[in-house]
Order: C-alpha cells, then sequence, then structure tokens
C-alpha cells in the first residue's frame, strides 16, 4: 500500500523531531518541506530526504501528491494555513496551541467538517511513554477514584542542549503572533490539556501570574538563546548574530493556576516557578515538569517527560503501603514526537480520528485563556466565558 505523502510546513526547531516520526514509518512518507527561510528549507530537505521543498505552502499545498500537512508554525500562521490545507483536500496535522482564539477554533473545525478530511491537534504529552502508563494505571483503577492533580513547571538553566536562535524567541514574545504567555499559553496547552486529560472538564479557574522582563536574568549568565552569538549555518555560510532581548519580553512566571473539575468537588493545581540556578539536565529545553495525581487508594508520580531533571524512575505508584517504580519504557521527549506522527499517518490509513479533536484542542485553549484573563481581572473565570 502507497504511504501516505506527507508535507511540513515551517521547518524550525521542533520540526526536527517531526521529522524522525518519518525515518522509519510503515504508513508516512515525508515527500515535502516548505518554510519562508529558503536556505533553511533546502538545507532540511536535503538532510530529511524530502522529494520537494517550497517557500510558500500556497505551492505546497497546490501540489496533488501531497496527501497531508503538518502545520509547524508560528502560532497567528496556524488557523490560515490550517484551513487553506483542508480546503485543498489535505489532511491536517496542527502543532500546539490549535489556533490563537477560538474564533480560529471554530473556523478550523468547521473547515475539517466541511472538508471531511482527518483534523488533529499534536499535542505530544499525549505520547509521552511516562504520561501514557500514568492514564493507562488511573483508567485501569490503580489508585481508585481520582480525586486531584498537581503540576509542577520549571525553567531553569543548562550547559548543553538545544541552541535557540533569536528569531525563534522574537515572535514567541510578540503577542500579534504567539497569542501571549509564553508559559501560559504557549507551553501551557501541554498542562492544562494534560490536565483534562487525566481528570475531565474543568469549571472554573483562579489564577495568579506574575510577568516581569527575561533580560536581565538571563543577560547575566550569559544564557545563549537570548544574549550571546548564535551560529546561523545558512546557504550563504555561518554567519554570527549578536542577539539581545527586548526589555519588553516579559515571562508570565512565576504563577498558580488552581482549577475545580466539572460536576465534581476535584481540585487541580499548576505552579510555574523560573530559577536559572536550577541546572536542568536536558536534550531539549532547560524546562521540566512533573505530575501527582491522588487517588481515593493512593498516587501515581510522572517524574520524566521533557526533560531528565529528577533522577527518579519515568513512573511511581503509591497504593495500600507498596510503592512500584515502572521504569520499562522509552522516556525520552523526542520518542513522543516518533510516536505522535506515527499515530497521525497510521490514523489517516485506518480511518479514525488520532488525539486530541479539534473540540478537545479548543476546550485546551479555553482553559489556557481563563487562567490568563482570572490572573487579570483578579476573579473566577469559567472556561466557557472565553470565546
Ligand atoms: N512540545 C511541543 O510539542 C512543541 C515544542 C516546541 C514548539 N512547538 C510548537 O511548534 C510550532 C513551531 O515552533 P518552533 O519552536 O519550531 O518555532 P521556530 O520559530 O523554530 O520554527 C517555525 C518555522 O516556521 C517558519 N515559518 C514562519 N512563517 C512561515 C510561513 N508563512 N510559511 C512557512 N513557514 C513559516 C519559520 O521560518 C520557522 O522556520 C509552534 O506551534 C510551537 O508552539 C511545540
Amino acid at each position: 500500500m502507497a504511504k501516505i505523502r506527507v508535507g511540513l510546513i515551517g521547518v524550525g526547531g521542533i520540526a526536527r523531531l517531526h521529522a524522525q516520526g518519518y525515518k522509519d514509518n510503515p504508513t508516512g512518507e515525508l515527500y515535502a518541506v516548505c518554510d519562508v527561510d529558503e536556505s533553511l528549507v533546502r538545507e532540511r530537505a536535503q538532510e530529511w530526504g524530502a522529494q520537494q521543498a517550497y517557500t510558500d505552502y500556497r505551492q505546497l499545498l497546490a501540489d496533488p501528491k501531497v496527501d497531508a500537512v503538518e502545520v509547524i508554525t508560528p502560532h497567528h500562521l496556524h488557523a490560515p494555513i490550517g484551513i487553506a490545507a483542508l480546503e485543498a483536500g489535505k489532511h491536517v496535522s496542527m502543532q500546539k496551541p490549535m489556533a490563537m482564539n477560538v474564533t480560529e477554533c471554530d473556523a478550523l473545525i468547521e473547515a475539517a467538517r466541511r472538508s471531511g478530511k482527518l483534523f488533529r491537534v499534536f499535542e505530544n504529552f499525549r505520547y509521552c511513554a511516562p504520561m501514557v502508563r500514568a492514564k493507562e494505571l488511573l483508567d485501569s483503577g490503580a489508585i481508585g477514584e481520582p480525586l486531584s492533580i498537581r503540576i509542577k513547571f520549571i525553567q531553569g538553566s543548562m550547559g548543553k542542549g538545544w541552541k535557540v536562535p533569536y528569531s525563534r524567541w522574537a515572535w514567541r514574545f510578540d503577542e500579534a503572533q504567539s497569542g501571549g504567555g509564553r508559559i501560559m499559553f504557549d507551553a501551557g496547552f501541554h498542562y492544562f490539556g494534560t490536565a483534562m486529560w487525566f481528570l475531565g472538564e474543568v469549571e472554573k479557574v483562579y489564577s495568579w501570574i506574575t510577568y516581569r522582563p527575561i533580560r536581565p536574568e538571563l543577560a547575566n549568565r550569559g544564557v545563549s538563546l537570548i544574549r550571546g552569538v548564535e551560529h546561523v549555518v545558512g546557504a550563504a555560510g555561518a554567519r554570527k548574530e549578536e542577539v539581545a532581548a527586548p526589555d519588553e519580553w516579559l515571562i508570565d512566571s512565576p504563577a498558580v493556576v488552581i482549577w475545580k473539575y466539572k460536576n465534581a468537588e476535584k481540585y487541580g493545581t499548576f505552579e510555574v516557578v523560573t530559577s536559572y540556578d536550577i541546572f536542568v539536565r536536558s536534550k531539549y529545553t532547560p524546562e521540566d515538569e512533573w505530575v501527582e495525581i491522588t487517588g481515593s487508594r493512593g498516587f501515581i508520580w510522572v517524574n520524566r517527560n521533557t526533560s531528565h531533571l529528577l533522577d527518579r524512575p519515568p513512573v511511581v505508584m503509591y497504593r495500600d503501603g507498596v510503592t512500584t517504580e515502572f521504569s520499562d519504557m522509552e522516556a525520552d521527549w523526542g520518542a513522543s514526537f516518533v510516536a505522535g506522527v506515527h499515530d497521525f499517518t497510521d490514523a489517516i490509513v485506518q480511518g479514525r480520528q488520532p488525539a486530541l479533536t479539534g473540540e478537545e484542542g479548543r476546550g485546551v485553549i479555553q482553559f489556557c485563556q481563563a487562567a490568563q484573563l482570572s490572573a487579570k481581572e483578579g476573579r473566577e473565570v469559567r472556561p466557557e466565558e472565553i470565546r
């Protein structure tokens, strides 16, 4: 059977992990790549063995050989590119967050309905083995009835790992391109999405969020992702860029978000801390998280996900006086992207809907934005208020 021919639109930082998903993919092939950065798209096409390289996504969508696309661009382009792709008859995998707001989510859901093509929001936590194991344990009743969830997110620094060029940060701190909220929206989509995945729909949210410039702390430590010399290798040869974060780049940390689940006396918390004195062991970014779920008979801890900050087994469970450790899984974050890509192309072939649906993605956006609105207005916010 012929493989699904996929085009990646946006081949920047995270697309490198998506590309891994086509190396040994029985159902999908990386056929085309597209990026407005011409030298980058050429490099990627060569490196990943893509047959076509485009600098305009409309050209890629006009290519009849493309069956499906993955949209991996800055957030303000998610809805316009996703809708155009569905209208061009392509299946769509949309990187998180699904779009900038609920109106755009609705337009994407409607475009998917009209086209009859598969649409899913790609949220890699759904494929992280420790998260998946925790969810399986929870659903099997291993700790009884789920009662509460605590999610902790840490931003620190690290010696090695990805060097993030200035351009990748610039759009993230421009609200018109990112939707606003490096942590509450960009990263938050993962955490609020996970909170809903594990315990269900949310009734109301309250939060405190501190906004402060990131520059002094990062600059003091010469953190390469913001200030310092970036080595950018393109078709024109290597060039160096001296970059500094503008004062108006605000990070939404520290923060605490609390919420109540619908139709239940069940609560959740999301706690965010940034300290560049915390060393984060990571192959990727100096950020990590852990999760604690309490059930009526015990606890599940997810200790491993984005990075490797804690030297603990990926999943630990306590029940009836017994602590069980689970290490029999591929806990590397990169593996979740490979699994997520495979699920996309497999689902197209099998004619099924993979996680997340458009409606689920929309619900997560409402949760993220309810947390932001609560801090702004100092009141409880119901996610349905976000329209
Ligand atoms: N854990 C995760 O799943 C995860 C991690 C990082 C990023 N992301 C998401 O992936 C997406 C991209 O993030 P990134 O970190 O790779 O950003 P990036 O800035 O590294 O890459 C984005 C790429 O899009 C390209 N681009 C911009 N406009 C374009 C256009 N009109 N047509 C085609 N290409 C265009 C840019 O040139 C760039 O190469 C975002 O939605 C982000 O939230 C997800």
